[in-house]
């Protein structure tokens, strides 16, 4: 039977594009989805006011949802709590975090990438820990015969630009191990465009999906989500958008090097600076 998983990434409320979340709340009444996966950055600052909007909208889609933490999800002007209580905001969709989704033989299985705190100036970008990894091998590794893990993850674990520039800081280590269990993919969020690539590693490749925006951060494609279709062999991503962009056309060749949407809304579109796609050197 054929499953259908919606991947929304990146609403940023307090930036939210209304028209946009309209659409697919209205995609999500009529197509009624077997779930629902948002991959992070719920929030612009992690306001209560935005929190406040993000729980109303998720509480009432009406199917089953999960939802990983982003970066701009933990408070950004209260330190104290961002170290102590870094989650305290999500009260109200608690349940819905990091909750695994078994699509009949699928499993949505979360992996943590955002962290409260890291030893680099950028605390936007992404960092696998350890224990982060530990906890989600050891639930892949723990599914019944048969399953497959689709990994939810907020930031991309594959280095991007050139040699050296890393993401997502152990997300090599992450890729490679989950390239030796029954992982069909990893869904994620965070550069606000949509890509389907697969990431050789020394264990084999790993799929990696991401969804775009539907906020007003977008980048070089409009906002979108991914249409996912599971038919218990194989997974089909389609990115949709309101502007009948296709789908071939919206997902990049590579993910951006600098992950931080520069541009403001209502600024012209500057050109794409694509980095070019290079194989991963066998590591
Ligand atoms: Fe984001
Ligand atoms: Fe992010």
């Amino acid at each position: 039977m054929t499953r259908l998983l919606f991947h929304l990434s990146d609403i940023h409320f307090g930036l939210e594009d209304n028209h946009a979340l309209d659409w697919v709340k209205r995609e999500i009444a009529e197509r009624r989805p077997d779930a629902v996966a948002i991959t992070g950055d719920l929030t612009m600052r992690a306001r209560h006011r935005e929190f406040n909007a993000a729980i109303h909208w998720i509480t009432q889609l009406g199917v089953p949802v999960t939802v990983e933490v982003g970066n701009h999800d933990m408070p950004y002007f209260n330190p104290v709590e961002r170290f102590f209580k870094p989650y305290k905001r999500f009260k109200g969709m608690a349940k819905l975090i990091e909750k695994e989704i078994d699509l009949d033989g699928l499993v949505i299985v979360p992996l943590k990438t955002a962290v409260r705190a890291q030893p680099r100036f950028n605390w936007s970008k992404g960092w696998v820990t350890d224990r982060a990894l530990d906890k989600c091998l050891s639930t892949i590794d723990a599914l019944p015969r048969g399953c497959r893990a689709l990994v939810a993850v907020h930031h991309p674990l594959r280095e991007v630009g050139t040699e050296g520039t890393a993401l997502t800081r152990h997300g090599n280590k992450a890729l490679a191990e989950l390239a030796k269990r029954p992982v069909e993919g990893v869904i994620s969020g965070h550069v606000h465009d949509p890509f389907d690539i697969a990431e050789e590693t020394r264990n084999g490749p790993v799929r990696m999906i991401g969804a775009g925006t539907l906020s007003k951060r977008t980048r070089s494609t409009p906002p979108s989500f991914n249409e996912i279709t599971w038919d218990g062999e194989r997974l089909s991503v389609n990115a949709r958008n309101l502007e009948e962009i296709d789908t071939c056309d919206m997902q990049i060749d590579d993910v951006p090097e600098d992950a931080t949407p520069p541009r403001q809304p209502h600024e012209p579109v500057a050109p794409v600076d694509r980095v070019p796609r290079v194989d991963p050197p066998v590591r």
